[in-house]
């Protein structure tokens, strides 16, 4: 037997939602996935290369992979992702570390490559595509709640820090029909809450239909099931989509809106095309608009010419919208990209100190956001048994925030709740009263 495929991945929920698909290419192929390292004929590492240290994980992973190679030398390991195409050469001709490098519009073709590299030969698969969408393709899922669905690929807006644009190629989208089939099929296995991913999902096209239109679409396949979204850019955010977010019920209030920093010289050095006055009045429309919504955002502290005035101003952002959750990074050059030719003039310890500021207030920012929850009532999707304990189950409010409440034997996964919160930190919020509800109907009492 040389059909046990094992499967490990890095990166964005993107890269996630892309493991599902080769598993679901390969499994109609009669490739078996496999949970066990120690039972796989295939090794593959679905890589991210958005961060200098993402990159530099995969090479560690791939050191500890060559024992495995020792013992078995049969085995053959391969590169997926957004590392294939950047460092093909140095994976597979200096390094001689994998026997199979593939990107992400290649994947169709990945048994062919598993095919040769059995045969012994090296199997590479690197070109990008402007056309490839996997519309066709169905994913491979574990049975459960929640489901990642990408619906559109690559990018065209060429932040200049950024790799995708170069690892994942020019935007396409998925037909609208598509998705909303892939939702149908998910709402009759249970799923209850899907996410629409795209790294700009604002750009979403599909003959006259736009992001606000898909998104329409989606929640109307069944009012049970929640649905999110990301990624947003700030220049592209429709009244359009606005409004659709306010109109369906089921559509999550909470837009992750990456800011990635509070200067507006910054911003236009990063080419990200708008100014904090113009994301700030998008804020302020969309909390106007949409009852209850939230914000979360990604933040990178210290680009190229970053002052300490610079950093201020992106402190004083983060106090003027109180985002709910960030994901917050030390700059780091990306070769390719329009910064790596800039002079990374921060040092290190100033990005790091900065990097903690950022954190640090985040933190606070979320615990007093959350202690204003105490006393009100949430409507909760109930996951199932909390992680530390029996006694205790845990859910996601429609702001996507933890919820840990006691253990009630009519409860189950799949359930709403209306929770009643008692206590909270930065990162959970606890309940003690919940009551089951039908979510259709309750969420605009609840949310206020
Ligand atoms: N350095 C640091 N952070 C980066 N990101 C993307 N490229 C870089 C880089 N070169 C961050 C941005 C983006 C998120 C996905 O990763 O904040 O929104
Ligand atoms: Fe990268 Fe900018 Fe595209 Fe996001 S919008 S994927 S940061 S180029």
């Amino acid at each position: 037997m040389d059909n046990n495929i094992y499967i490990e991945t890095y990166g964005c929920q993107m890269n996630v939602a892309d493991s599902e698909l080769v598993m679901g290419i390969l499994q109609n192929k009669g490739y078996n996935i496999t949970g066990n390292i120690k039972d796989a004929d295939v090794i593959l590492l679905n890589t991210c290369s958005v961060r200098e240290n993402a990159e530099q994980r995969i090479y560690g992973r791939l050191g500890n992979l060559k024992k495995i190679k020792e013992i078995k030398p049969a085995t053959v390991i391969g590169i997926l992702g957004c590392m294939a195409e950047r460092l093909r050469k140095d994976l597979i001709e200096d390094k001689k570390m994998v026997d199979l490098v593939v990107g992400p519009d290649e994947y169709r073709r990945l048994p062919e490559f598993i095919d040769t590299a059995f045969a012994g030969e090296k199997g590479i698969g690197v070109k990008l595509s402007r056309t490839e969408t996997y519309d066709d393709i169905i994913p491979f899922r574990e049975d459960g709640l929640s489901a990642w669905i990408s619906v559109m690929r690559g990018c065209d807006k060429f932040c200049t820090f950024c790799v995708v644009p170069f690892t994942r190629g020019r935007e396409r989208s998925r037909t609208l029909e598509s998705v909303v089939d892939e939702i149908k099929i998910l709402s009759q296995k249970g799923f209850r809450e899907v996410t629409l991913l795209g790294q700009n999902v604002n750009s979403y096209k599909d003959g006259n239909n736009d992001f606000a239109d898909l998104l329409a679409a989606s929640a109307k396949v069944d009012g049970h099931m929640r649905i999110r979204f990301t990624t947003s850019h700030p220049q592209d955010i429709s009244d359009k989509l606005i409004c659709a977010i306010a109109e369906h019920n089921n559509i999550c209030n909470y837009i992750h809106l990456p800011v990635q920093s509070g200067s507006d010289r910054i911003l236009k050095l990063m080419n990200r095309t708008y100014t904090i006055d113009h994301y700030l009045k998008i804020i302020e429309k969309a909390r106007t608009i949409i009852n209850g919504v939230s914000f979360s955002t990604d933040i990178i502290s210290g680009f190229p010419t970053e002052t300490f005035e610079d950093h201020v101003m992106t402190l004083d952002v983060m106090q003027q919208v109180k985002y709910d959750g960030a994901y917050m990074f030390k700059y780091s050059p990306r070769e390719g990209t329009k910064a790596f030719k800039m002079d990374d003039d921060v040092p290190d310890e100033t990005k790091t100190k900065r990097l903690n500021e950022i954190i640090d207030l985040q933190h606070q920012i979320s615990f007093e956001l959350n202690q204003n929850l105490i006393g009100t009532k949430e409507l909760v999707l109930v996951e199932g048994f909390s992680r530390k304990s029996d006694d205790f189950m845990a859910g996601r409010t429609d702001t996507n925030k933890v919820v840990i409440f006691p253990a009630d034997e009519k409860l189950k996964r799949g359930d709403y709740i209306n929770a009643e919160i008692i206590r909270a930190t930065s990162a959970t919020l606890f309940a003690d009263t919940v009551e089951p509800v039908d979510a259709v109907k309750t969420k605009e009492e609840i949310i206020i």
